[in-house]
C-alpha cells in the first residue's frame, strides 16, 4: 500500500504544487495550513486533495496550537509530515511526536542562514553560492539531519527576487526527488541521526562559481 503524507503550508504553496505535479508513488492525504487564506490551499483543493486550516491565531498558546495541529494531522494517519513553506516554530513536544517523520525544505545551504530572509542575508554576506536544503526536523530551528542540498550561483546582478527565484527552482527539483526516494524506501533516518540514502543521486555535477550558468 502506498505511504501517506500530510503537507503543511503557510502561503503560496509552490513546493506543495511541485510535489503534487511529480505524481509520486505516495498518497497526499491532506494539505493543512495555519493560515486559512493561504493560496496553496485553493491550489490543492483544485487538484482534489483534502485541505484544512488550523488557524494559529485562534489558539492562546503555542502548545494549544501544536496540539490542534497534531490532532488534524493524525486524523489522516500519515507516515511522513512534509513542511513546505510552513512558517511556524514548533514546540519540542510536537517535534518529538513526529521524530524521524518530519521533513522540511529551507531556502539556504544549511547550516548557513538559518531563520528568515535567507536570500537577502546571502547577498549581504557576499556568498558566491547559495541554495536550499531538505532536512529532517529536530528541536533546534533549521537544524537536523540533512538529506539533500542544491546549490545555485549568486550572480553579480542578483537582487533578492532573482536569487529567490533561482533557489525556488532548485527547491522544486530536489524536494519531489527526496520524497520519491523516501516513498521507494531508499531514504532512512538511522537511530544515530545519520541519513542513509540508497541509489540516490542527482544527475547534475558539482557547481563552481564563477564559471557556471544560472
Ligand atoms: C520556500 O522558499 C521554502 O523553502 C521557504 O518558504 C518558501 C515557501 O514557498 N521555507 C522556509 O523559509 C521555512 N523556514 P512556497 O509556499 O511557494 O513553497
Amino acid at each position: 500500500m502506498a505511504a501517506r503524507i500530510v503537507i503543511l503550508i503557510s502561503g503560496r504553496g509552490s513546493n506543495m504544487a511541485a510535489l503534487l505535479a511529480a505524481h509520486l508513488p505516495l498518497v497526499v492525504a491532506a494539505v493543512i495550513s495555519n493560515r486559512p487564506e493561504a493560496e496553496g490551499l485553493a491550489l490543492a483543493a483544485a487538484q482534489g486533495v483534502a485541505t484544512e486550516a488550523v488557524d494559529h491565531r485562534r489558539y492562546p498558546t503555542r502548545e494549544a496550537f501544536d496540539d490542534a495541529l497534531a490532532a488534524a494531522i493524525d486524523r489522516h494517519q500519515p507516515q511522513l509530515v512534509v513542511l513546505a513553506g510552513f512558517m511556524r516554530i514548533f514546540t519540542p513536544a510536537f517535534v518529538q511526536r513526529y521524530r524521524g517523520r518530519l521533513i522540511n525544505i529551507h531556502p539556504s545551504l544549511l547550516p548557513a542562514f538559518q531563520g528568515l530572509h535567507t536570500h537577502r542575508r546571502a547577498l549581504d554576506a557576499g556568498v558566491r553560492i547559495h541554495g536550499c536544503t531538505v532536512h529532517f526536523v529536530t528541536e533546534e530551528l533549521d537544524h537536523g539531519p540533512i538529506v539533500a542540498q542544491a546549490a545555485v550561483p549568486v550572480l553579480p546582478e542578483d537582487t533578492e527576487e532573482t536569487l529567490a527565484a533561482r533557489v525556488l527552482r532548485s527547491e522544486h527539483r530536489i524536494y519531489p526527488e527526496v520524497l520519491r526516494w523516501w516513498a521507494e524506501g531508499r531514504l532512512k533516518l538511522q537511530e544515530d541521526g545519520r541519513v542513509l540514502l540508497e541509489r540516490a543521486a542527482f544527475p547534475d555535477a558539482a557547481l563552481q562559481v564563477p564559471g557556471s550558468g544560472a
